[in-house]
């Protein structure tokens, strides 16, 4: 039946080598390898996503899926109590059985990839070949961060202590590869993880605890909770057993926590307002199709996605450079991911009164290349637009808008395109086009971002090989970086190096 059908891995040759029995044992020679995509070139797994969005479509089918359980006021001592004690001997056994209980995880993300393709398309509007990528980057996480926990036990217990409560509270806009890296760095080094979802994607975190549940993390350790309102929430961030809080959000929300309790350690990767900067040296036909992948895929709700192009002099007064960009951009499928077509899908939320503003406002000097267009009326669903003359200081050069909308700035040289991408509080990621060594050069001295990426759109960091994570007002707390080398080991105390906090 449909169900069975979608409970398995996308049925194409996916995979170059069955690693459904690979164990942590063959890890020495075993090197952490990046879980491929699923091919959608083959009609065979077009057909898969399709039964798997049919059955995403099935009315009152989400609502039979696994959710949090509610927190009500009075139970956030307990819950608090219970994890730090379970967390105790979570912590004292061997990094290696941890581990070991990530890999299997993996093992099952990877075999429910159809069905976290249906649960994020049901609750988030999430197209699939936006989710697929997810799936594989929390697959990574999970046996990365299994790579990383084995060093723990190369370290004395005197030296590191893992936290005991950690709360991880993920965003709603990666709702299967955040919740599941954020919770699995914290319980590789031994934590106990109150995993409290956003609202609207409260489902999709629901599968990945699962998922760590069947592999066998205990339920004492790791615990799927909605505050059942905003004073339980509170109550629970600012508790004082809460040693750390994993915060994928807004900068606003991050201000919160720490107004709430302000001695709370807090790693945030929030807010940004990301430019790719195109100078008269770089592939254009690579500039365009990266700033269109950038700036409209899952309809710009990333923290990573482009929403400024600064081009540098005689790009930005090339008429067929702005008709190519016109055209890739209208050339996308917006619609429900009913459509098994759709590049694009629906905003998961309204629009914010600044995406609104983005979205029909033009401030001083701009004009319109494409304008977006509401496609029903719902008023979730955009077609993408594209503002140009956007001046460094305006509201679109500053402000992050978090939806489909990419504003154009020209810039006279590589200088003064520098600065403009630098202007603004936010450091998250950028990115340069051009295929002349000494702009990539001056670029990476001076751009002042977390991930820079070079002739490569800015979305997308692949775990191990580009580690995630902001500067400036992108980033809170004084972190390692997601997917990267010391991410597992900040989730603890180190003996010797209190600047650890
Ligand atoms: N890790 C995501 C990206 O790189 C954003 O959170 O796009």
């Amino acid at each position: 039946d449909l169900a069975t059908l979608i409970d398995v891995p996308a049925p194409g040759p996916n995979h170059t080598q069955d690693r459904s029995k690979e164990t942590l044992l063959d890890a020495p020679l075993v090197p952490f390898i990046n879980e491929p995509d699923t091919n959608p070139a083959l009609i065979q797994n077009q057909q898969w996503a399709t039964k798997a969005l049919a059955t995403a479509a099935e009315p009152g089918w989400l609502e039979k899926q696994t959710k949090p359980e509610v927190l009500e006021e009075g139970d956030v001592d307990k819950l608090i109590n219970d994890v730090r004690d379970a967390a105790e001997a979570w912590a004292a056994r061997p990094a290696r059985e941890r581990a070991e209980i990530l890999y299997k995880t993996a093992e099952i993300l990877r075999v429910r990839r159809g069905h976290l393709i249906s649960v994020a398309a049901a609750e988030v509007g999430k197209a699939v070949e936006q989710t697929d990528p997810e799936i594989s980057e929390a697959i990574d996480f999970a046996r990365y961060y299994a790579h990383l926990a084995l060093e723990l036990d190369d370290v004395d217990n005197a030296e590191f202590t893992p936290d005991r409560v950690v709360v991880v509270t993920p965003p709603w806009n990666f709702p299967i590869a955040i919740p599941a890296g954020s919770t699995f760095a914290a319980l590789a080094a031994g934590a106990g993880v109150i995993h409290k979802p956003s609202k609207p994607s409260q489902h999709c975190s629901a599968a990945v605890v699962e998922a760590l549940w069947e592999a066998g993390v205990p339920r004492e350790v790791l615990h799927c909770i909605y505050p059942a309102n905003r004073d339980v929430g509170r109550a629970l961030i600012s508790h004082e057993h809460v040693d750390r809080v994993i915060l994928t959000g807004s900068s606003e929300t991050a201000a919160m926590f720490s107004s709430w309790r302000p001695e709370l350690t807090i790693n945030g990767e929030t807010s940004g307002k990301n430019a790719i900067v195109v100078t008269p040296s770089a592939d254009r036909d690579i500039a365009v199709a990266d700033l269109v992948k950038s700036a409209f895929g899952h309809a710009g709700q990333k923290c990573s996605a482009a929403s400024l192009g600064i081009l540098v002099g005689s790009v930005y007064e090339s008429e067929r450079f702005r008709k190519q960009l016109v055209d890739a951009a209208s050339s996308l499928i917006v619609d429900w991911p009913t459509n098994p077509s759709a590049t694009v899908g629906p905003l998961t939320e309204l629009p914010s009164d600044k995406l609104h503003h983005a979205l029909t406002t033009l401030e001083e000097g701009e004009s319109w290349l494409l304008k977006p267009r509401q496609l029903d009326d719902t008023g979730r669903l955009w077609s993408p637009g594209i503002k140009e003359g956007v001046k460094p200081g305006t509201f679109f050069h500053l402000t992050e808008v978090f939806g489909p909308v990419l504003g154009l700035m020209k810039a006279t040289d590589l200088n003064e395109a520098i600065e403009f991408q630098n202007g603004n509080d936010f450091g998250l990621t950028g990115g340069l086009q051009s295929l002349d060594a000494d702009e990539v050069r001056t670029w990476l001295d001076h751009v002042d971002v977390g991930n820079a990426y070079v002739n490569r759109g800015i979305t997308g960091a692949i775990v191990q090989r580009q580690s995630f994570g902001g500067w400036k007002k992108s980033s809170v707390g004084l972190g390692s970086k997601a997917g990267g080398p010391n991410y597992v080991m900040l989730m603890g105390t180190w003996a010797d190096a209190p600047s650890h906090h």
